[in-house]
């Protein structure tokens, strides 16, 4: 594609400063176009983009007769067809994965898999701490403590050097979050999980089709979890899967997604052999996810398109750090993330940065805060439950460690992240993002004092 960062685009919008000039080259930039540049829009400048963005999720009318067909059959239930079964062949396939589960959710995969990995009343699980809340909240339902290892700032998911210290007698497994689509270093993980026979459990809610060092995420612990959920780039409305090379790990997942009926090679003497709940994926959510699969592949490839053109530019402009992502790694990019270093805007906080490019026409956000000082978990410690199954010791000091997530702090303090829409649209589009950037950083100095 043409690159959209043309000269005269450039300077209709940006004033010159010195990050501009270091960018575009300083010998490029005419003075007199320079000193006409438009204002950000909340110093009385225009936006930069002005033509919106396209919603999610979308769909296509091709989909619409199998959906009427499941709805005219009555067979709405997973027991009653084929439609969940297919799309668990499908999506493993998908995946190089040897099976799949689908479930009613992401949170209700997390449920079955830690329950499955023998996550029981009183245990600990690792995990990261910048996720989505449903992660924190998976392992309390099953009456563990989620015990957080710090974030890598540069990579935003769980640094592998913090969890060792973080192990102790009660640890199960670990949790890793491929967080935004971008997969977490799971080799050094998986290394810990076997040197201290843990289980790995890979939050792949937001990492369909991401890749690390050739394997896609979903394949890469012993099993992992992907979220359907309205937002994402396959989405059912509601629904998730479990995935994992596994067959008789799949087969007890299925028992338990299914109020414990006997599947595969895992059977009792008596009916009610086994613990379970109902988990289970309608229909309708198969049937929906199936017609999916070609949008999601092509989607990916323009998202991940867009997104390695934008770190190009992004790094460019002093205090803008993209992620950085493992060797022979591929995010799929549920949010794309940068980090920003206010001391290169003169000081503009983050959130009048936000705010300065959600005005220019660049939907943003700050991504996830220090949601453990929220009072979840202070809930939970304080619940009967937790202090029948943890000493008071165990559970001030599991307290007093939120403190210690420096990295966490920094990332959830600094981070600035674009919706996975945005990276839908042309490259004259990610220009507009760029160039919103710059003249947010030329004219930071008066956008921090107002
Ligand atoms: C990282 C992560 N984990 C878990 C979940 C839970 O998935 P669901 O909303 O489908 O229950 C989500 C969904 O947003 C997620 O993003």
């Amino acid at each position: 594609m043409k690159d959209p960062l043309t000269r005269r685009g450039f300077i209709r919008n940006a004033a010159v400063s010195s990050a501009t000039l270091t960018w575009l080259g300083a010998q490029h930039v005419p003075q007199a176009y320079a000193a006409d540049a438009a204002k950000p829009v909340l110093l009385g400048g225009a936006p930069v983009h002005q033509g919106g963005w396209s919603t999610w999720p979308t769909w296509r009318e091709s989909w619409e007769p199998a959906i009427i067909d499941v709805l005219r059959s009555g067979k709405w239930f997973r027991g009653d067809g084929g439609h969940v079964a297919e799309f668990e062949a499908a999506y493993a396939k998908l995946l190089e994965a040897k099976r799949c589960l689908a479930t009613a959710s992401g949170t209700t995969a997390l449920l079955v898999s830690l329950h499955v990995m023998d996550v029981d009343a009183g245990d600990e699980v690792i995990v990261s701490p910048y996720t989505f809340i449903a992660t924190y909240n998976a392992v309390l339902q099953n009456k563990a403590l989620p015990v957080f290892a710090d974030t890598d700032p540069a990579t935003l998911t769980i640094d592998p050097a913090s969890i060792e210290s973080r192990i102790t007698s009660r640890t199960r497994a670990i949790l890793p979050v491929h967080i935004y689509g971008m997969p977490c270093h799971m080799d050094p993980i998986n290394a810990l999980a076997r040197k201290h026979k843990l289980a790995v459990i890979e939050d792949a809610c937001q990492a369909w089709l991401a890749e690390y060092q050739g394997r896609k995420c979903g394949t890469l612990g012993d099993l992992a979890c992907f979220s359907f959920q309205n937002s994402k780039h396959i989405p059912a409305g509601e629904g998730g899967a479990v995935t994992g090379n596994s067959d008789e790990l799949l087969d007890r997942c299925h028992a338990f997604h299914n109020v414990g009926r006997a599947t595969g090679s895992f059977q009792g003497a008596q009916q009610f052999f086994t613990r379970g709940s109902n988990y289970r994926m309608q229909q309708f959510q198969a049937v929906l996810l199936l017609q999916q699969f070609e949008k999601l592949v092509q989607e990916t490839a323009r998202r991940r398109d867009n997104a390695d053109w934008l770190g190009t530019h992004l790094k460019q402009i002093p205090g803008i750090q993209p992620a950085r992502l493992p060797e022979n790694s591929r995010a799929v990019w549920h949010l794309y993330p940068f980090r920003y270093d206010a001391e290169h805007f003169h000081g503009l906080t983050r959130d009048r940065f936000l705010q300065a490019l959600n005005a220019e026409g660049i939907p943003c956000s700050g991504g996830y805060h220090e949601q453990y000082f929220d009072g979840l978990l202070d809930e939970a410690i304080r619940s009967r439950g937790f202090k029948r199954l943890f000493t008071a010791q165990r559970l001030k000091a599991y307290r007093e460690s939120f403190q210690e997530l420096k990295g966490n702090r920094q990332v959830c303090a600094t981070t600035v992240a674009l919706p996975q829409n945005l990276l839908l649209a042309g490259r004259h589009e990610m220009g507009h993002i760029v160039e919103a950037i710059h003249k947010i950083q030329a004219h930071s100095a008066a956008l921090a004092k107002g």
